[in-house]
C-alpha cells in the first residue's frame, strides 16, 4: 500500500518539466533554507557548551586583569608618587606589586584561553569536515553529476579553512575588543565622567564606519570566495580529464579561461584590500581627533585644576588600548564576513537531501524459494527522465522471471544504460515501480539492495590499494582462496600474478597500473565476489579486447548461472549466452524474444544479427 502512494503522480518532479533557467547548481552556492546557517552553527557548538563557557570566563578574567594597569598608573601618579615625597613607600610597592601581579595573572588566562579555545575549534572543524564528506557520500548519483567535485572540495578545504580563520582568530579577536570597549568606557566614565563622555561619542561615527564597511564588503567577500571556488573548480576538472584535454589540445583553451578566473580573484582580491585601507584610514581618523580632542580638553582642564594629572594620563593610556584594534576589528570583520560566506555554502550543501532517499520502514527480500542465487525483476508502468533532460523512458512495463539471463541491444541513447541505472536504484522513477521479487526498490533495506542488486558499467572503477582488496569490496569478508576463485572464474588470474606483488600489488603506485581491460577483469571478479541475485553487465566487456571478451563470456555461463543478468551488449557474441533477448529504442522495447526467434524473425535485431555475421565473414 506504500507502494500504491508512492505511485501517486505529481509527488516526485515532473519528468517533463523542462529545466528551469536559473539552476542553482549553475551558481556556487546552493539555496540555503532561512535559518540554515544559524541552525548548523549552533549544532556544531552544541556539545562544546560547557567549553566554550569557559573559554568565554577566561577571557573575562584576562581583560579584567589587562584593563586593571593604566587604573593602577593614575593611582600610582596622584597618590603613590605624593606619599612617596612622604617618605612613604607602601602605596608605590603596593602599586609595583599589583601591577606584577595583574600582568602575571593576564599572561595564564591567556594561555589557558588559547590552548581552550583552540581544542574547541579544532573539533568543531573535525566534526564539520567529517560531516561533509558523510554527507557528500550519502548524496544520490544525480546531486554528484550536477554538483561538481570541484565544488565538493572547494567547500571542504577553502571553506572549513576560513571557518579555522574565524574560530582559532577573528571571535577571540572580536570578544577581546567588545570586552574591552566595555571595560575601558565603564573606566573612563567612572575616572570622569566629561573624558567617558566624549570618548563613548566616539563610538558613533566608528560605529557608522565599521557598518558601512561591513555592507561594502560582505558584497567584495563573496565575490571574492566565488571567485576563489570558480578558480580551485576549473583546477580540479582540468586535471581530472587531463587525458582528454591532451587529445584534443585544449591545453591553450584551458589556459585562457584559468587566467580570465585567475585574474578575477585577482581583482576581487584587491576590492577586499581597497575597502580594508579605506576602513582602517577612515577609523584611524575618528580615533586620532577624538584623542586629541581629550587631551587637549583634559590638558585644559589639569592646568585649571579641575582634573588629576594621574586621571588624564590613565585616560590617555586607556583610549590607546580602546582605539588600537580597531583595526583589527576590520580584520575580524573580514574573516567573519568570508567565514558567513563559507558556511552559507557549507549550509546549502548539507541542507541537499538525497533523491533516491533511504526507506523510512526498510523491508527485507522475501526468503529465497530455490538455492539459485536469482530474484524476479519487474518494471511497472515506470516513467522517468533525468533531471536536467526530456522523457527518457516514456512508459516501461517488463518483467523479467528469476534466473534469466537478459540481452539488451539498440542504438546509443535509447535508454539502455538508464534502465540499469533504474534496477540498481541510482536513480528512483518519477511514475511506476521498480520491483524485487515484489518488493520496491524505495522500500528496499540499502545493505539488502547493494547485496542483491551488482552492476558493471564500462568505466570500472579500482579504489588504492591491491588488487585483493578491490576484489574484496564486493564481499569485505571474503577469505584469499575466494578472492582468487572469483579472479579465476573470471579469467583476471593470469594478468594478476604477472603484476609485481600480484594480488598485493597496490594499484595506484609504480608497476601496479593497470589498463582499462585488466580493471573490467578486477570489476568482473568483485562483483562475481559480490554473488548478487541480480547482476548488470553496462557494456562491461567494452574495453576487453576480442580473446579477452571471449574469455569473459566463457566463464560467464558459470558466472551468470541461476542469476537474473541483465546484459547491456555492444557487441552481439554476447547474446549467444542470452536467454532472451531485448531491442530498445527511444525509452521502449520494440522486440521481445529468444536470440533463435529473433534471428529467424524480420526485425531489427535480425538485420543488425545479418550485419554482424557479415562483418565476421
Ligand atoms: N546523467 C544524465 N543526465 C541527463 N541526461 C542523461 C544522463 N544520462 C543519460 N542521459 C540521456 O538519456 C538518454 C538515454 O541515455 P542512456 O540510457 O545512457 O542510453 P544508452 O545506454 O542506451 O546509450 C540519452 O538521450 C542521454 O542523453
Ligand atoms: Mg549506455
Amino acid at each position: 500500500m506504500t507502494a500504491t502512494t508512492a505511485n501517486a503522480p505529481g509527488k516526485d518532479q515532473p519528468a517533463e518539466e523542462p529545466r528551469k533557467p536559473d539552476d542553482p547548481f549553475d551558481r556556487d552556492v546552493l539555496p540555503t533554507p532561512p535559518g540554515a546557517t544559524a541552525a548548523l552553527l549552533r549544532s556544531l557548538l552544541a556539545p562544546m557548551k560547557a567549553r566554550v563557557a569557559v573559554t568565554t570566563l577566561l577571557l573575562l578574567l584576562q581583560q579584567a586583569a589587562v584593563q586593571t594597569g593604566p587604573l593602577l598608573v593614575a593611582y600610582a601618579i596622584d597618590s603613590a608618587v605624593p606619599a612617596f615625597r612622604r617618605d612613604d613607600l607602601g602605596p608605590l610597592i603596593a602599586v609595583g606589586v599589583g601591577y606584577l601581579l595583574c600582568a602575571l595573572a593576564s599572561g595564564v588566562l591567556q594561555y589557558a584561553f588559547i590552548l581552550l579555545s583552540a581544542r574547541v575549534s579544532q573539533d568543531v572543524l573535525l566534526d564539520l569536515r567529517g560531516r561533509i564528506f558523510r554527507h557528500a557520500q550519502a548524496l544520490s548519483v544525480d546531486f554528484h553529476e550536477r554538483y561538481t567535485s570541484g565544488r565538493l572540495i572547494s567547500r571542504s578545504t577553502t571553506d572549513v579553512e576560513s571557518l579555522r580563520e574565524l574560530l582559532e582568530e577573528g571571535l577571540q579577536e572580536l570578544v577581546t575588543v567588545i570586552l574591552s570597549f566595555v571595560y575601558i568606557s565603564a573606566m573612563l566614565l567612572w575616572l570622569d565622567l566629561g573624558l567617558g563622555a566624549v570618548a563613548v561619542a566616539s563610538f558613533v561615527p566608528l560605529y557608522l564606519l565599521v557598518r558601512l564597511y561591513r555592507r561594502r564588503a560582505a558584497r567584495v567577500y563573496t565575490l571574492r570566495s566565488t571567485a576563489i571556488a570558480a578558480v580551485i573548480v576549473k583546477f580540479v576538472e582540468t586535471m581530472n580529464g587531463i587525458r582528454p584535454v591532451r587529445a584534443f589540445r585544449r591545453e591553450a583553451v584551458n589556459d585562457a579561461d584559468f587566467r580570465v578566473l585567475n585574474s578575477r580573484h585577482e581583482r576581487n582580491n584587491g576590492d577586499a584590500l581597497l575597502e580594508m585601507a579605506r576602513y582602517v584610514v577612515g577609523s584611524r581618523l575618528v580615533a586620532n581627533t577624538a584623542v586629541a580632542g581629550i587631551v587637549l580638553w583634559g590638558a585644559y582642564r589639569v592646568a585649571g585644576g579641575t582634573l588629576a594629572l594621574g586621571v588624564l594620563a590613565a585616560a590617555v593610556l586607556y583610549l590607546r588600548r580602546l582605539y588600537d584594534p580597531i583595526d583589527r576589528l576590520g580584520m575580524f570583520l573580514n574573516s567573519y564576513q568570508s567565514a558567513a560566506a563559507s558556511l552559507e555554502k557549507i549550509a546549502g550543501l548539507l541542507a541537499q537531501t538525497p533523491s533516491v532517499p533511504e526507506p523510512s520502514q526498510p523491508r527485507q527480500l522475501p526468503a529465497p524459494e530455490s538455492e539459485h542465487p536469482g530474484r524476479e525483476v519487474v518494471f511497472d508502468g515506470v516513467r522517468f527522465g533525468y533531471r536536467t533532460g526530456g522523457e527518457v523512458l516514456p512508459r516501461f512495463d517488463l518483467t523479467l522471471p528469476a534466473g534469466q539471463t537478459v540481452a539488451v541491444v539498440g542504438s546509443t541513447g535509447a535508454g539502455k544504460s538508464t534502465l540499469a541505472k533504474l534496477l540498481a536504484r541510482f536513480y528512483d522513477p518519477s511514475e511506476g515501480r521498480v520491483l524485487l521479487d515484489g518488493v520496491d526498490l524505495r522500500e528496499l533495506a540499502v545493505p539488502e539492495l547493494r547485496r542483491g542488486v551488482v552492476m558493471v558499467t564500462q568505466e570500472a572503477f579500482v579504489f588504492s590499494g591491491t588488487v585483493a582488496e578491490n576484489i574484496a569490496i564486493g564481499r569485505p569478508d571474503a577469505t584469499h582462496e575466494e578472492i582468487e576463485q572469483a579472479a579465476k572464474a573470471i579469467g583476471a588470474h593470469d594478468f594478476i600474478t604477472s603484476l609485481p606483488d600480484g594480488y598485493d600489488t597496490d594499484v595506484r603506485k609504480r608497476g601496479g597500473r593497470i589498463s582499462a581491460g585488466q580493471r573490467q577483469l578486477v570489476a568482473f571478479a568483485r562483483a562475481l565476489l559480490a554473488d548478487p541475485a541480480v547482476l548488470i553487465l553496462d557494456e562491461a566487456t567494452s574495453s576487453l579486447d576480442i580473446p579477452g571478451e571471449r574469455a569473459v563470456q566463457r566463464a560467464m555461463s558459470t558466472v551468470l548461472h541461476g542469476r537474473t543478468a541483465v546484459v547491456i551488449a555492444h557487441r552481439l557474441s554476447t547474446v549467444e549466452i542470452a536467454d532472451r533477448v531485448l531491442v530498445m529504442e527511444h525509452g521502449r522495447i520494440v522486440e521481445d524474444g529468444t536470440p533463435a526467434e529473433l534471428i529467424a524473425g524480420t526485425g531489427r535485431f535480425a538485420d543488425l544479427h545479418q550485419a554482424w555475421r557479415d562483418s565476421l565473414a
